[in-house]
């Protein structure tokens, strides 16, 4: 690392790629990631590949969402994914098993839609109930169809340099960024929260896009500071206000994973939005920002998959 690299500006610089969305900037000064309008923009791309891959082979692309139990947070993802697949063009298939299904009945269900020709996407959401040994579960889905990108072959891929189907919300993200320009070589990066869904895909990610890369955990002796040094902000930790604004760097592009219900009700992110865009350079709102990009990139996965299962890609 160069000595100039020390004294990096503090905000991440535009790439020269123009944004592509109109920027509109928050009361704070921050401009707004609009994960709601980036992902509409993604969700038509989509629908123009489903419905080019349906005239091709007389079938839509296939999605399965798979959900076991009924807890309520998933009951909303998944009427979310469904909702989204079938404005996309995408076939839905709908599978909702009681909390008490059998682990072996699970494997049986996802071995079936691993030999369905008309299923190209499989998602079981997640959590699933204690009982459940979620690792044999996720490694049971044909990688090929693998579109939440959890499966081992997949992730290891990731790290490998040699993306195939990515984690939905730290694809999202790079997806948002790319879409607003943020140029992320060589910007100081961290994400806070480690989980195999988000905080470590979402590092391989940064780490593809050439940034440098700090995880931070339970384990992590000095939150603040680390977060202070932050030119890209990735918080997923799934607790509302954990982050003080006062902590965020000026002119960082703050990625906000938290989607989380407070008392009054109300869905709040893991940043505390108002303190937080007073200073950054690009925030996203909570809702409306990695949320909708998700389910956009769920789709997108998708048809990736389908069309990699034809050889298309
Ligand atoms: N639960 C929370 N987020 C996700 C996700 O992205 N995929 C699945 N399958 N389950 C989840």
């Amino acid at each position: 690392m160069s000595a100039s690299s020390a004294a990096a500006p503090a905000a991440p610089a535009a790439s020269a790629a123009p944004a592509a969305v109109a920027p509109v900037r928050t009361a704070g000064g921050a401009i707004l990631l609009d994960g709601k309008a980036v992902a509409a923009r993604v969700r038509a791309q989509v629908a123009a590949q489903a419905a080019a891959f349906s005239a091709r082979y007389g079938r839509k692309p296939g999605l399965a969402v798979v959900q076991v139990g009924n807890d309520p947070a998933s009951s909303v993802y998944v009427r979310n994914k469904r909702r989204a697949s079938l404005e996309a063009g995408i076939e839905s298939f709908a599978h909702d098993l009681p909390a008490d299904t059998a682990p072996a009945q699970i494997l049986a269900l996802i071995g079936r839609l691993n030999a369905d020709e008309r299923v190209d996407g499989i998602l079981v959401q997640l959590p699933l109930p204690v009982a459940t040994d979620t690792n044999s579960v996720m490694d049971s889905v044909d990688p090929a169809k693998d579109v939440d990108g959890f499966h081992p072959l997949n992730t290891g891929l990731l790290a490998q340099k040699r993306p195939r189907l990515r984690p939905c919300t730290p694809w999202g993200v790079i997806r948002l960024a790319q879409e607003y320009g943020i140029a992320l070589t060589g910007r100081t990066a961290t994400v806070v929260g480690a989980s195999n869904i988000v905080g470590r895909p979402m590092a391989q990610e940064l780490l593809l896009a050439r940034a440098t890369v700090t995880v931070c955990h339970t384990g992590t002796r000095d939150l603040r500071a680390e977060v202070e040094r932050a030119e890209v902000l990735v918080a997923a930790v799934g607790r509302a206000g954990f982050i003080p604004g006062e902590w965020i760097r000026p002119g960082a592009a703050v990625f906000d994973v938290g989607i989380n219900r407070t008392a009054a009700g109300n869905l709040v992110g893991d940043v505390v939005f108002d303190t937080a865009a007073a200073r950054a350079g690009w925030i996203t709102p909570v809702p409306g920002g990695l949320g909708p990009m998700t389910i956009a990139m769920l789709l997108a996965n998708t048809v990736e998959a389908a069309q990699r299962r034809k050889g298309l890609v």
